[in-house]
């Protein structure tokens, strides 16, 4: 945890920003997988934590502001619960170490909540069973919770969360250098015949082993061309390509988030290396694009039209870049966004909506590509995002748009299909905004074709 003083200011903060009522902010419980006392690994809400900082089950806070009362509500261990779990710190002793003195037990919420008159300020929230106790305590039904949260709270929770403090940024800083720990340790493990869970457990080692955990499921395939995607099955083999995106999340809960493609043999095929280094050349426009005040939407346009003009000179688009960009031909090859912000949650802030976190309350494009840009807006002190454009090709939005006759004036269809099988390619890294410019989080990865080559 940081200082008490640190979640004080914070909440004191919240309270002048949302100004009046009472906001109410659910911790997570333990959340069962097959039988109630078989969990998944714990992991406290983002919020909670960063208004609270307890890493702990079962607790829920009331930030009463018309009072000036911090509340938090949960119920200590019992011997049942310490016979099985060890003695741990009662709620007040982890209260305290955030600045709460006033701690209640569990069931004295709802007694708090029917005596208010007070407005109450509740999150968009994300686990059923906070919306299961939000119905029970104020009587929102779960179908009514996306529309009745508080938009005063998200408003005012993203403008304290969306600027890293000096503090946080060196938890990130640790967070991406042991990313690039786990990027490096497969980096240099990968070898034809193994399987692709193999490689996903050694990075997984890393991560555990510096005492934290992955920040999301570990993305290791020789089908990048899918974006997400965790299955771990095949075994790799020479003339692959390999896609690693992985991250650590430090025992904080602060993220990192990185990227790798690497060939399964020891050197990238000519092929591969010139799209590879079209994705570097992208990298680079979009970071090129990143600037002070202005949106980060330039560094998405950046990266895109990068990505046309450069498979243009390789004979997979035709046209003119700016139209082609206009109609959205470019996310036949880059069908999602070229960055996130990332924090407490890798996509930091997601739960609270992209809208809020992403466009300051704008809408966001319908467009195929454009609509998966989780960040658009203009780049302030303290922001930070990723970085992550790529080259996919993707059989089955090929064979669609092909089918269609979709963008002919933009694709070379011949050439594009007979790259079906290629695979994708993504690098990550993680930037935070400076007075001063955009600045690289963490030990730079790798990423290079010699430095990538020269690890294999
Ligand atoms: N690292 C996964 C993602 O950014 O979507
Ligand atoms: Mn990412």
């Amino acid at each position: 945890m940081f200082q008490q003083k640190t979640y004080i200011e914070r909440r004191k903060v919240l309270k002048e920003k949302v100004g009046s009522g009472l906001i109410l902010l659910f911790g997570n419980d333990e959340s069962s997988m097959n039988y109630t006392d078989n969990t998944y690994h714990f992991r406290q809400d983002s919020t909670f934590l960063y208004y609270f900082g307890i890493q702990h089950p079962g607790l829920t806070a009331i930030i009463d502001i018309d009072n000036d009362r911090d509340i938090i509500f949960g119920n200590d261990y019992t011997i049942d619960d310490i016979v099985w779990m060890g003695l741990q710190p009662t709620i007040r002793e982890r209260a305290e170490k955030c600045g709460v003195k006033n701690v209640q037990p569990a069931n004295k919420l709802a007694d708090y909540l029917k005596e208010t008159k007070q407005s109450v300020h509740f999150l968009p929230l994300y686990r059923p069973g906070n919306k299961i106790k939000l119905h029970e305590l104020i009587g929102i039904l779960h179908k009514e919770v996306a529309t009745k949260f508080s938009v005063e709270l998200v408003k005012a929770v993203v403008s304290q969360r969306e600027f890293k403090s000096d503090e946080e940024i060196i938890e990130i800083n640790k967070a991406v250098n042991i990313s690039v720990d786990m990027h490096v340790a497969a980096i240099k493990f990968a070898k034809p015949g193994m399987t692709e869970a193999q490689v996903t457990a050694e990075i997984h080692k890393i991560a555990i082993a510096a005492g934290g955990n992955i920040s999301f499921p570990i993305i290791a395939t020789i089908n990048g061309q899918t974006l997400h995607n965790h299955y771990h099955g095949n075994t790799i083999k020479e003339g692959d390509l390999f896609l690693i995106d992985a991250g650590y999340e430090s025992p904080m809960c602060y993220a990192g988030d990185l990227s790798s493609t690497i060939p399964v043999g020891k050197k990238f095929s000519p092929e591969q290396k010139e799209i590879y280094q079209l994705t570097l050349d992208s990298h680079q426009a979009a970071v090129d694009a990143l600037q002070l005040g202005q949106p980060f939407k330039n560094a998405h346009v950046a990266a895109a039209k990068t990505i046309f003009e450069g498979m243009k000179s390789l004979g997979f688009t035709k046209g003119t870049t700016d139209n082609a960009f206009e109609a959205g031909a470019h996310a036949l090859f880059f069908p999602c966004g070229t960055g996130h912000m990332m924090g407490l949650d890798v996509h930091d802030m997601e739960d609270l909506g992209e809208v809020w976190v992403g466009y300051d309350g704008q809408p966001k494009s319908t467009q195929f590509g454009l609509k998966s840009l989780r960040l658009a807006k203009p780049l302030q002190p303290g922001h930070v995002f990723t970085i992550e454009p790529g080259i996919y090709f993707i059989p089955e939005l090929i064979d669609l748009w092909h089918s269609q006759n979709k963008f002919n004036d933009f694709i070379n269809w011949e050439k594009v299909n007979s790259y079906r099988d290629f695979g994708g390619i993504r690098n990550e890294e993680d930037f935070v905004m400076t007075e001063n410019g955009a600045k690289l989080l963490g030990k730079s990865k790798p990423k290079t074709v010699e430095e990538v080559e020269a690890l294999r």
